[in-house]
């Protein structure tokens, strides 16, 4: 058995972290030999509600659960934070003008990263779900100067494996024979979902597909619009999926994947993505660590929305520069 981590959950009374507290707990993030202790962030009108939580995870009685504690103090939360996992965010309400919510998140980030700056364990690995997850994360890894950039990631993997179920539905072919597919930029509407390395059972994806149209005018649109069909659908937001999906990202992440997956990482420049931008990119994990995959063939058509999604990442970094956030 290894030595225990301590996996940092922030918005742990909302419904991502319902769908993902108890397979943290059973092992399926970290693996079955590796002992957690649990550290809940909520806001104070929350805690009570995350003290329900910490009950039902009392009442599985996981071998691998070493402790949980609930905080409403971001430097005890994030004290020796081995993972931490960023989900609560201000959500966006009625009446609330953009220049608000970002506002109300950068406060939340800032609050956040300088936490995990201070206390968290060296090799700390930050996963941000809250929304807007990018420029949250581009927050927080501002206000972490001491912490390496790498380390700070966001949850673009929920739009990768919708891309992967997508063309699995179209061409009949399970999910796990369906390799290289890649998500470029933002987690928003702007994202390109990308098939145009893909492999299914190991042939090009789009000579399987052979239906032009059906990239153009379907794939890429339902992909985007996928969240907003199931609020539609289910009357609430996807949960359980961006659950499994942070836990993914996570998972692969420190024990490795054996395909491409897509994480939301801070750029390097590849691609003509500006340096310093948390923009996603389709990349490979190993023994802790992930690389960016390199000296991919971009033609025109992936190019022109790979620039769409970045640009409006350029314009969300100006605009919490703007608010004083980050540093231009
Ligand atoms: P939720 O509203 O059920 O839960 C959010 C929780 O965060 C609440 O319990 C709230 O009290 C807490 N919270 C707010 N401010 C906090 C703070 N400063 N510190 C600690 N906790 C705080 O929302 P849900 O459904 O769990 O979603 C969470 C976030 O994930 C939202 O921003 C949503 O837009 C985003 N999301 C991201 C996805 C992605 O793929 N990146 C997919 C789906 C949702």
């Amino acid at each position: 058995t290894n030595s225990p981590v301590t996996v940092t959950v922030t918005g742990a009374s909302g419904q991502i972290s319902y769908g993902m507290l108890f397979r943290i707990a059973a092992g399926a993030m970290l693996g079955h030999d590796t002992p957690v202790r649990l550290r809940l962030l909520e806001i104070p009108a929350a805690i009570r509600s995350a003290e329900g939580v910490a009950m039902e995870l009392d009442d599985g009685a996981y071998p691998l659960l070493s402790s949980i504690d609930i905080t409403d103090d971001p430097r005890t939360a994030f004290d020796g934070s081995g993972v931490a996992l960023l989900v609560g965010a201000r959500p966006r309400t009625k009446g609330m003008e953009r220049a608000d919510l970002l506002a109300a998140n950068g406060a939340i980030f800032t609050e956040h990263g300088t936490a995990i700056n201070a206390v968290a364990a060296a090799d700390v690995k930050v996963l941000v779900v809250g929304n807007p997850a990018n420029t949250n994360a581009f927050i927080a890894m501002s206000n972490a100067p001491d912490v390496p950039r790498s380390r700070f990631t966001a949850l673009t993997r929920l739009d990768h494996n919708r891309a992967i179920a997508q063309l699995s539905r179209k061409t009949g072919a399970p999910a796990a024979d369906i390799a290289k597919v890649a998500v470029w930029g933002n987690h928003s509407a702007t994202q390109y979902p990308d098939l145009f390395h893909a492999t299914v059972a190991g042939r090009p994806a789009l000579d399987v597909v052979n239906d032009e149209a059906w990239l153009t005018d379907d794939f890429i649109s339902t992909v985007q619009q996928r969240g907003t069909a199931i609020i539609a659908a289910r009357g609430s937001s996807s949960a359980a999926s961006a659950a499994s999906a942070a836990i993914d990202h996570i998972h692969d992440w420190t024990l490795g994947a054996p395909d491409w997956v897509s994480m939301a990482v801070c750029s390097d420049g590849s691609y003509g993505v500006p340096d310093g931008l948390i923009s996603s990119f389709p990349v490979t994990c190993e023994a802790g660590d992930y690389t960016i995959v390199p000296d991919l063939e971009i033609g025109d058509f992936s190019r022109t929305r790979i620039d769409a999604s970045v640009r409006e990442l350029v314009d969300e970094r100006a605009a919490v520069v703007e608010l004083g956030f980050a540093a231009g």
